[in-house]
């Protein structure tokens, strides 16, 4: 091994130190490098693309504006600069997407705004948690596979499709997401007359909004599968159509049941809330009821 000779040791020391000083810098670099996976980064980009061509012409700068590529000339973390994404800070995968009112669209009109969604969209982030998709003006998933509709999403948690003209054909999909704990579908089309399983597969769901689906008859709680959600703490069903609650006396941990504004409920007696030991809290206004027993 060469070592430094007297004369060169001052080269030979400067130049061990500029190494010591590269080597310092380089992992100063990597270890500060807090960028999301390219593969997420990608997926997210591909989203954004996908609101843009289903969104009217003239809102291309007001589309999730924060989310830009690598070749626009700023370096942009989509951890932590993008509006809407949310990482988990550690592995620096994708844990959350707020992806509300994202479609642009000049007016309402309901026949020509409707949209199918390819959920493979989502297939790359396999640490997602929280999916936020309100307010877009979709009426159903693309006919993927009902098993394989959402991939790899197998932290799934929370889901809110709310605001949104999904009806029936969401179910059998819905179904598959196992791992859920919050679903959340208020103000859609769903009817729950055109089911075989509804959501009977959730035995995880704690939460479940089906509020403002005026269309859900009280026949439709059983088709629905909610007698078999029996981990169910909160259930939504204001302004839906329900008569009776039939179905609902399995549901003995529920804490929360906001029936207002059935107008045409005139009785709970279906359920004696005795069958609801936990119960918190009942909301029962502007529905129809006359007269109550068994509280
Ligand atoms: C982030 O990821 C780590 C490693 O997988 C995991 O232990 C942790 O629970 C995650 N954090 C959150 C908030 O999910
Ligand atoms: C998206 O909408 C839901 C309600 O539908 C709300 O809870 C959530 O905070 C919203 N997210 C953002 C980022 O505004
Ligand atoms: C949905 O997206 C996946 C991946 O992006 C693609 O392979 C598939 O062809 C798409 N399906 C439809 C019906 O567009
Ligand atoms: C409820 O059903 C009626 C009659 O079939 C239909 O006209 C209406 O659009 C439905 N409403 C919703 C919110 O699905
Ligand atoms: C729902 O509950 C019924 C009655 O207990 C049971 O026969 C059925 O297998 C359950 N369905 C699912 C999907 O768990
Ligand atoms: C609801 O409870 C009744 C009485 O305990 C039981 O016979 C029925 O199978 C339960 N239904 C479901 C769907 O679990
Ligand atoms: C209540 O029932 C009546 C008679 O069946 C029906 O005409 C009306 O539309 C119902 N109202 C609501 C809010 O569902």
């Amino acid at each position: 091994m060469k070592s430094c000779s007297a004369m060169e040791s001052t080269s030979c020391l400067k130049f061990s130190l500029m190494s010591l000083i590269w080597i310092i810098v380089l992992m100063n670099e990597m270890h500060g490098y807090k960028g999301c996976l390219e593969t997420e980064r990608t997926a997210l980009l591909e989203i954004k693309s996908f609101f843009i061509s289903v969104s009217d012409i003239g809102y291309d700068d007001e589309i999730l504006p924060s989310w830009v590529g690598e070749d626009d000339g700023m370096s942009s973390d989509c951890c932590d600069d993008w509006e809407g994404v949310m990482c988990n800070a550690t592995t620096r995968r994708v844990m959350q997407l707020s992806l509300n009112n994202t479609r642009r669209l000049k007016y309402y009109d309901r026949t020509s705004a409707s949209l199918l969604i390819n959920m493979s969209l989502f297939h790359p982030f396999e640490e997602l948690q929280r999916l936020d998709l309100p307010g877009n003006w979709f009426t159903g998933f693309y006919k993927n596979r009902a098993y394989d509709s959402f991939g790899s999403l197998k932290q799934l948690k929370m889901l809110n499709l709310g605001a949104n003209f999904f009806n029936d054909n969401i179910l059998p999909y819905l179904n598959t997401l196992t791992s859920l704990t919050t679903l959340i579908l208020s103000d859609n089309s769903i009817e729950g007359s055109r089911t075989k399983q509804g959501l009977a597969n959730l035995r995880y769901l704690q939460v479940l909004d089906l509020s403002g689906n005026f269309n859900i008859t009280s026949g439709s709680l059983t088709r629905l599968g909610l007698a078999n959600l029996t981990n169910l703490k909160k259930l939504y069903l204001d302004q839906c159509g329900i008569t009776t609650i039939q179905g609902l006396a399995n549901l003995t941990n529920l804490q929360v049941l906001v029936l207002s504004d059935n107008r045409n409920l005139t009785t709970i007696a279906h359920v004696g809330l005795a069958d609801l030991p936990n119960l918190k809290a009942l909301d029962l206004g502007y529905c129809g009821i006359t007269t109550i027993q068994g509280i």
